[in-house]
């Protein structure tokens, strides 16, 4: 991070659709952050499915991306759908990639989390497993404001933008959050 304070931002969506609604949501995050941070977004579409024997013979070239960019961000922010009650494989599938040895870059990393549903729960079981997960990996998750964004298909407009005056406050105390949360934990690292 340099002394005026750039704080950047590595997000990634949990879905593969083109007009996800959670992509939006990091967008929109992207959007609402203040001043001295930048989002970048990473697409999971190139990540292949997690094989013992490939890595064995090196991470696959998206993945290597996807670790160096994970490794020299100064935040991370995850935006999840929720299938069945937790997270899509898309994910966890990501996650198991980025994790392996050696030097995971999840460790140490302000993580926040948000993620948007057509259902009435917004995505709250699913989030609880990734905090799970991202424990297992030691990052720091950010734990308030939550963001879980329910019947998200009734909070935007007809390009697709997310309008609704409650979850655009809501993200932007978030990336406020991520912004003080990150510079926190960088005062006290270890040198
Ligand atoms: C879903 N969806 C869903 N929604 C929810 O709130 N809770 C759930 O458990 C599930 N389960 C589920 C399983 C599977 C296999 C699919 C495909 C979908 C609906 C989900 O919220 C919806 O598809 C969102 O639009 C997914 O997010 P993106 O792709 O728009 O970001």
């Amino acid at each position: 991070m340099s002394t005026r304070q750039n704080i950047r931002v590595l997000g990634f969506a949990g879905s593969l659709r083109k007009k996800s609604y959670n992509k939006e949501l990091l967008a929109t995050a992207g959007r609402l952050m203040p001043d001295g941070m930048a989002l970048e977004m990473f697409d999971l579409a190139g990540i292949p499915l997690y094989n013992e024997d490939v890595y064995e013979q090196g991470f696959p070239p998206t993945v290597e991306e996807l670790r160096k960019k994970i490794a020299a961000a100064d935040a991370l922010i995850i935006a999840m759908p929720e299938y069945n009650f937790s997270m899509a494989g898309v994910l966890k599938n990501t996650i198991d990639w980025v994790s392996r040895p050696p030097a995971q870059p999840f460790k140490d990393k302000p993580v926040a989390i948000m993620g948007a549903s057509v259902g009435v729960w917004g995505t709250i079981r699913g989030q609880y497993h990734l905090r799970q997960v991202l424990g297992c990996l030691e990052a720091h998750v950010l734990h308030r404001p939550e963001i879980m964004v329910a019947q998200v298909n009734t909070k935007i407009d007809a390009e697709g933008r997310i309008v609704d005056q409650t979850t655009l406050d809501l993200l932007k105390t978030q990336m406020a959050a991520l912004k003080a949360w990150t510079l926190r934990l960088k005062s006290v690292a270890p040198v």
